[in-house]
C-alpha cells in the first residue's frame, strides 16, 4: 500500500492571511526527505520521480475534456508554453503527496490540441527542505541567451518563485530562480547560482516573462503591497528592476500571478486592429464574489513600462472558479494568445468533494483571447474555447427554429457525460421585449431532482443568471451558489454556448464578451438537457445545438481502467524512481 507521508503545510492566500492551518493536524510534523545528491533535486520519500503518476479517470467527478491531475492537489497552471513542434505543455502547482496544497512541484502534461493530455513526470522539484516550487512561467531560449543552449534552439527556461518556510511552518522569503532544460522542458537542471532575484521579503512571487523586442520582461507580484515590479533582462539570469505598477483598479487582500501579454484588439466588426496588451493580475482573497478572481487591466507596454488605458476595474468571468491563469508562450504574432486558469477558488478549493475520487481541482478550457470594445461598456478581453473539434461529438439535437418552445435532450447515454451546446438568438428589437421573454437551459438529475440551470431574460436589464444551487453533493458557506451579469444584445443578436463536463460548467455569452466558470458537485450524474423559450416577441429566431462530447481522457486510459502517462520518459537525474501502486 502506498503510505501518505506527513508534510509539512505552508499556509496560502486567504488561509496565511486568515491565520488557518489548512492541513492541521499534519502542520506541524516535517517531512523526511532523500537527498539524492548534492546538486540534485530532493525527492521525498513518497514522491514519484522519473515516470507520471498513474490516474483513475473514471470517478463521477473526473471532467472527461477538462485537464486534472493523475492523484492529489492542483492549484495554477505554470509554465505553459508550445514548442516548435506544435507540441502544448502545461506545467501546475502540484502536492504529490495529499489532496491539499502544500509541498509544492511542478506537475507537467504535454498536448497536441490541449484537450488530449498525457501525464509526463513531475518537472520541478524542492531544492531544500522546507523549500517549496511556487508559481512561475517557462519559455523557450531560442537564441541562447542565456548561455545554456550551445548547440540547439529548443531550450527552455523555467523562471519561478522558491518560498522557503520554517520548520515551524512560518514563511521565509520568497525569490525567483531559474532552471533550464536541454530535452525540451522534460528534465530541467536548477541555475547553480539561483536566485536570480534575491528578497527578504515573504511576500514576492509568481514571475512571468514574456519577450519585447529585445529583451526579456518579467512581471512579478509583491502581493501584500499591491504592487507587480516590472524588470528587464537579456539573459534571463541578470534582472533589473524597470518600473512598478500598483494600486489600480480592485485590491483584494493579495494580487497573485500577474500576466503581462500582447493582445490583439479586434474592432465589434471583426476586424483586426492594432495589437495592445493585457496585464491580468489574479485577486486572492478578497474578490467581489469572494476569495479568488482575476482582474485585467487594458493598456500599453514599452518594454520597461506598462500603463492601463483607464482606471476602471474589469474582471473576467462572471463566475467564481477562474484563478491563477496563465497565457501559452511560444505563439505567433498572428495567433490570438491562449489562457488556461485554475477552474476553482481558494474559499473552498481544498474541501471539494472529489477528494474521495483521489484528486482536487482541475484546470478551465483553454481559451482563445482578444480585446474588444463592446457597446456601452467599451474594452473587454473577450475569450473562446480553443478550437473543440478535436473532442466535438455527435449532435444530439439541432433546431433551427426554436423560437418558443422546448428542446430536450437525454445524455445518459453519452458515455463522457460532457456536453457541448450552443444558442443563437436573431431577430431581437431594439424596444418593446417584454421582461418575460427568456431563454433557459437546466442540466438534471432524473434521478434525484438535482439540477444546475441558467438563463437570460430579453427585456430590461438584460440578466443573464447561472444556478448551481439545485445540487447537493458539496456543503460549504463559500460555495456561492448564483451567479449574474448583464449581457446586452449587439444588432438585434445575442448567442450562448457552454461545455458542461460532470463537475464543471462554462458559458461565453455573445462569443465570449462575457464568460463564468463554475465547478458543481451533484450526488448523481446530469443526464438530462432542457432548453427552452418563451414569450419571445415575433420576429425574434432561436437556433439551438446540442453535442456530446468525446472523452479525452478514455483515449489514454489503460485495460485495467487507469491512465499510467508517458511511460517511455527517461529516469530523471535523481534516479529516485518510484511508481505509484495501483488505485484498487
Ligand atoms: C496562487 C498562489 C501563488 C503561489 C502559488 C502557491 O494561487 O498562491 O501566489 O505561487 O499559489 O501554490
Amino acid at each position: 500500500m502506498f503510505r501518505r507521508r506527513k508534510i509539512p503545510v505552508f499556509l496560502l492566500g486567504a488561509l496565511q492571511l486568515a491565520g488557518v492551518c489548512i492541513a492541521s493536524k499534519r502542520a506541524s510534523t516535517a517531512v523526511q526527505t532523500t537527498r539524492t545528491s548534492i546538486t540534485g533535486p530532493l525527492v521525498g520519500d513518497d514522491v514519484p520521480s522519473g515516470i507520471p503518476v498513474v490516474g483513475d479517470y473514471a470517478g463521477q467527478y473526473r471532467p472527461q475534456v477538462h485537464f486534472s491531475p493523475p492523484q492529489h492537489f492542483m492549484n495554477d497552471p505554470n509554465g505553459m508554453f508550445r514548442d516548435a513542434n506544435g507540441t502544448w505543455h502545461l506545467y501546475y502547482q502540484y502536492n504529490p503527496t495529499a489532496n491539499v496544497a502544500g509541498n509544492q512541484h511542478w506537475g507537467h502534461a504535454t498536448s497536441q490540441d490541449l484537450y488530449h493530455w498525457i501525464n509526463q513526470p513531475i518537472a520541478l522539484f524542492p531544492p531544500e527542505e522546507n523549500v517549496f516550487i511556487f508559481s512561475g512561467s517557462a519559455v523557450v531560449d531560442r537564441n541562447n541567451t542565456s548561455g545554456f543552449f550551445p548547440n540547439q534552439t529548443n531550450g527552455v527556461v523555467a523562471i519561478y518563485t522558491l518560498a522557503k518556510y520554517g520548520s515551524d511552518g512560518s514563511p521565509g522569503p520568497q525569490t525567483q530562480a531559474i532552471a533550464y532544460s536541454r530535452d525540451g522542458g522534460f528534465h530541467f537542471t536548477p541555475y547553480e547560482r539561483n536566485p536570480v532575484i534575491a528578497s527578504n521579503s515573504s511576500q514576492f512571487r509568481d514571475p512571468k516573462v514574456v519577450w519585447y523586442k529585445d529583451h526579456w520582461a518579467m512581471v512579478v507580484a509583491h502581493p501584500q503591497e499591491f504592487v507587480l515590479g516590472i524588470y528587464t533582462s537579456p539573459n534571463l539570469i541578470d534582472w533589473t528592476h524597470a518600473s512598478n505598477f500598483s494600486h489600480h483598479g480592485l485590491l483584494g487582500l493579495q494580487w497573485e500571478c500577474p500576466n503581462l501579454v500582447r493582445m490583439p484588439y479586434y474592432g465589434q466588426d471583426g476586424q483586426k486592429q492594432a495589437d495592445t496588451w493585457l496585464l491580468a493580475i489574479s485577486i486572492n482573497p478578497g474578490a467581489p464574489v469572494g476569495g479568488s478572481i482575476t482582474e485585467y487591466y487594458p493598456g500599453t507596454f514599452n518594454g520597461t513600462h506598462f500603463e492601463a488605458v483607464d482606471s476602471v476595474a474589469r474582471i473576467a468571468d462572471f463566475g467564481k472558479d477562474n484563478y491563477a491563469g496563465q497565457f501559452f508562450h511560444g505563439l505567433s504574432e498572428e495567433e490570438d494568445p491562449v489562457f488556461i486558469a485554475w477552474a476553482s477558488n481558494w474559499q473552498y478549493g481544498q474541501t471539494v468533494p472529489t477528494a474521495r475520487e483521489n484528486w482536487r481541482s482541475a484546470m478551465s478550457l483553454p481559451r482563445r483571447s482578444h480585446l474588444t470594445k463592446a457597446d456601452r461598456v467599451g474594452w473587454k478581453w473577450v475569450v473562446r474555447p480553443y478550437d473543440l473539434s478535436p473532442i466535438m461529438g455527435e449532435t444530439l439535437a439541432f433546431n433551427e427554429s426554436q423560437t418558443n418552445g422546448t428542446t430536450m435532450v437525454d445524455f445518459s447515454k453519452v458515455e463522457s457525460n460532457a456536453v457541448y451546446w450552443e444558442a443563437n438568438v436573431t431577430g431581437i428589437p431594439e424596444q418593446g421585449v417584454p421582461a418575460t421573454a427568456t431563454l433557459n437551459f437546466t442540466f438534471l438529475s432524473p434521478v434525484t431532482g438535482e439540477k444546475i440551470r441558467g438563463g437570460f431574460y430579453f427585456g430590461g436589464d438584460v440578466p443573464f443568471y447561472l444556478d448551481r444551487s439545485g445540487v447537493r453533493g458539496f456543503d460549504n458557506v463559500f460555495f456561492t451558489d448564483k451567479f449574474s451579469t448583464n449581457s446586452l444584445p449587439h444588432n438585434g443578436s445575442w448567442s450562448m454556448s457552454g461545455v458542461l463536463d460532470r463537475s464543471i460548467v462554462e458559458v461565453f455569452l455573445n462569443g465570449g464578451v462575457d464568460s463564468a466558470t463554475n465547478t458543481f458537485f451533484s450526488t448523481q450524474p446530469l443526464t438530462r438537457m432542457t432548453l427552452s423559450t418563451s414569450d419571445l416577441p415575433k420576429g425574434m429566431r432561436v437556433s439551438v445545438r446540442v453535442n456530446a462530447l468525446k472523452s479525452a481522457w478514455k483515449k489514454v486510459t489503460n485495460k485495467d481502467g487507469l491512465v499510467y502517462g508517458n511511460q517511455s520518459v527517461k529516469a530523471t537525474s535523481s534516479g529516485n524512481i518510484r511508481r505509484l501502486p495501483r488505485l484498487d
